[in-house]
């Protein structure tokens, strides 16, 4: 049980690693044993598990079940592909390096790729880096799911990304090597070996890439995958797929699956870039230093598990009353805010008003390949005066506003938006990181500091490395805000042991997962558990031969109109009862406050929520609990 004095066992860090652990499901989708209560956890006890969860990145390999992201074989593949980036660096003409895949993988693309080709136009250099991202630069602000499932679509961003290009590196990302868009990626690589290199970055082994056929293709992730490994012999394909233990969140790959691609493909481009421009070279030593320097960030990082446990509970509170957490950043760590607040909505089912983020500069600084985005919509307003003209004037002291800086970031201008934000709220923080030994902002710090309810300052060693400093600054910046939210979402009673149930069914992977936790919650066969989830897309209590002949593609663009549709199929497997009862049974009780017995109340505004026992508010269906 998670009480205030939650530790971690090392069998509890180790358990998902044995074979008996959940065997039918890849790591990217068990459920972190760590974890397994955090829906009744303090928010200290989230802090962490989430800090502990993280930690299983960087575990030792030493007799471990699956390589890892330390281990030898990894660290030699990544010196080969850095030192492939190198001959690209070299060589620019007629060259590419491409970055690509869907939801966060395409965000962290496109976040990397803007790092590296801005460090090369800082060296007078030609850009050499290109992202893709399923469903086009919206996705870089909001859940385009659908594309996802589209192989051919990914071959062809492809191609069009490198028409006339000669010698293509081609990086694709799938934490869970599932995604159909890439799959369909690396194998028109594959086709076309003349040109294009493949690299495929996931956190599954090879056996586990999926291996259910798609729409209109031959092959499916797991043939791709072994094709890769016959041509990784010969180093004309690379596979970096080291395992770093299940999410927090079943399955809610933005967390570690995103840090872990971040950690690699910075690693990989740095050493390409210092190989290529101060001559040191790429070697097996370096690529491990630099990964180590992450895993201090990591400590670095949750050494303030304090500061991040009043973030987290201030964050809460302000969802638990129905009100909004805003971020306000400057830079690149403001693009974190963004992505981190556009994965709320398909990871929780949160509405877009309740976590967002806004950059200074808007799209100035997101410099996307699409440009501005205003024209679809508010919440693709991200800029300060957004923020300004938007959002302020509606703010009260149950809204919170966190700003998000460097001490290399305009203090002034961090200090002035600070002011007027106060005017509104009192409920303001920030998350600051700085350079040991800068007075000057220390100084400026004091005054602001009075302006801040909490103010999370991490003070970090004079750097080697300006750019490395940056890095570590963002991974920290991630961690934190994947804390806030994740925990906010948690604290509000969004979650269900470690699972997600109102989760969007919204392409394959989705759909899949949606079964089996309707089969592991309800303890329904199979084929039941399908069929009361396709009633619930469908609405109807009995299915026709016209749906159940149709595919899962035409299921998923049907459930992308309904809502969820996850709780109604578990009410009627749990109960029996019609879809029409479930909807009225559910507006009575959603389902995911069923924490029974530890049911929390959401129906007050106080803080911390007050765990309720079944005995107060008996539950009409239980959901089931391991001992
Ligand atoms: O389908 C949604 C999603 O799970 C996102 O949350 C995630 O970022 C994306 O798919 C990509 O998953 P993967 O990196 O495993 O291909």
């Amino acid at each position: 049980m998670a009480g205030s004095d939650w530790t971690c066992s090392l069998s509890a860090m180790h358990e998902w690693e044995s074979q008996d652990y959940e065997p039918s499901l890849p790591v990217s989708e068990k459920s972190n044993p760590l974890t397994r209560d955090i829906d009744r956890a303090s928010a200290k006890c989230i802090v962490r598990m989430l800090q502990a969860c993280d930690a299983q990145m960087f575990q030792e390999e030493t007799g471990a079940t699956y390589q890892r992201l330390l281990g030898e074989r990894v660290v030699e593949t990544v010196v080969e592909v850095a030192k492939r980036v190198q001959l690209v660096l070299k060589d620019p003409q007629d060259s590419l390096v491409v970055l690509s895949g869907c939801g966060t993988s395409g965000r962290m693309a496109f976040l990397i790729t803007s790092a590296f080709n801005r460090a090369l136009r800082e060296l007078n250099q030609s850009s050499v880096y290109s992202y893709i991202i399923a469903g086009g630069d919206r996705a870089l602000l909001s859940s385009q799911e659908a594309p996802e499932d589209d192989p051919k679509l990914g071959m062809l961003s492809l191609k069009k990304a490198c028409e006339g290009k000669k010698r293509v590196l081609f990086i694709g990302i799938s934490c869970g090597l599932s995604a159909p868009f890439v799959a369909g990626q690396l194998d028109f690589c594959l086709q076309h070996p003349e040109v294009y290199t493949p690299v495929l970055v996931g956190f599954n082994p090879a056996h586990q890439a999926r291996d259910e056929p798609m729409p209109g293709c031959t092959f499916t992730f797991r043939s791709v995958v072994q094709r890769m490994q016959e041509l990784a012999k010969s180093q004309k394909a690379f596979l970096i797929n080291p395992a770093v233990g299940p999410e927090a969140i079943s399955g809610s790959s933005r967390m570690k699956g995103g840090s872990a691609t971040k950690i690699l493909l910075e690693v990989v481009l740095s050493a390409a870039h210092a190989a290529t421009f101060t001559n040191t070279p790429v070697t097996h030593k370096g690529i491990l230093q630099h990964m180590r320097a992450y895993e201090k960030t990591l400590d670095k990082t949750y050494a303030q598990t304090d500061g991040i446990t009043a973030l987290l509970e201030a964050a809460g509170q302000s969802l638990l009353c129905g009100r909004r957490v805003c971020y306000m950043g400057w830079g690149s760590l403001a693009l974190l805010g963004l992505i981190d607040a556009s994965e709320c909505i398909p990871t929780f089912g949160a509405d877009y008003e309740d976590v967002r983020g806004f950059v200074s500069g808007g799209y100035k600084e997101l410099n996307n390949n699409e440009g501005p985005l205003i024209s679809l919509g508010p919440d693709f307003c991200i800029a300060h005066e957004d923020f300004l003209h938007l959002i302020l004037p509606s703010l009260n002291d149950q809204d919170i506003v966190l700003l998000v800086y460097t001490h290399s970031d305009d203090v002034s201008e961090v200090a002035e938006l600070a002011r007027r934000v106060r005017e509104k709220t009192s409920n303001l923080h920030a998350i600051y990181h700085r350079v040991d030994g800068d007075t000057a902002a220390a100084v400026q710090q004091e005054d602001f500091n009075k302006l801040c309810l909490s103010s999370l300052k991490i003070t970090w060693p004079s750097p080697a490395s300006e750019s490395l400093l940056h890095m570590q600054w963002e991974l920290s910046t991630k961690l934190l805000l994947n804390a806030v939210s994740t925990g906010a979402h948690v604290l509000k009673g969004k979650i269900y042991q470690n699972h997600m149930i109102d989760v969007q069914v919204t392409n394959s992977k989705l759909y899949c997962r949606a079964t089996r936790l309707l089969r592991k919650l309800s303890g329904c066969p199979e084929s039941q558990c399908e069929e009361a989830l396709l009633k619930a897309i469908y609405e109807v209590d009995e299915l026709t031969v016209g749906i159940t002949s149709c595919d899962i593609t035409t299921h998923t663009l049907t459930a992308r109109n309904r809502s969820k549709v996850v709780p109604l199929a578990l009410v009627c497997l749990l109960t029996g009862c019609s879809l029409v009862e479930a909807e009225s049974r559910l507006e009575q009780q959603p389902i995911h406050h069923f924490h029974s017995p530890f049911l929390i109340r959401l129906s007050h505004c106080s803080y911390p929520p007050r765990r309720m026992t079944s005995v107060e508010s008996p539950a009409p269906y239980q959901l089931p609990r391991p001992a």
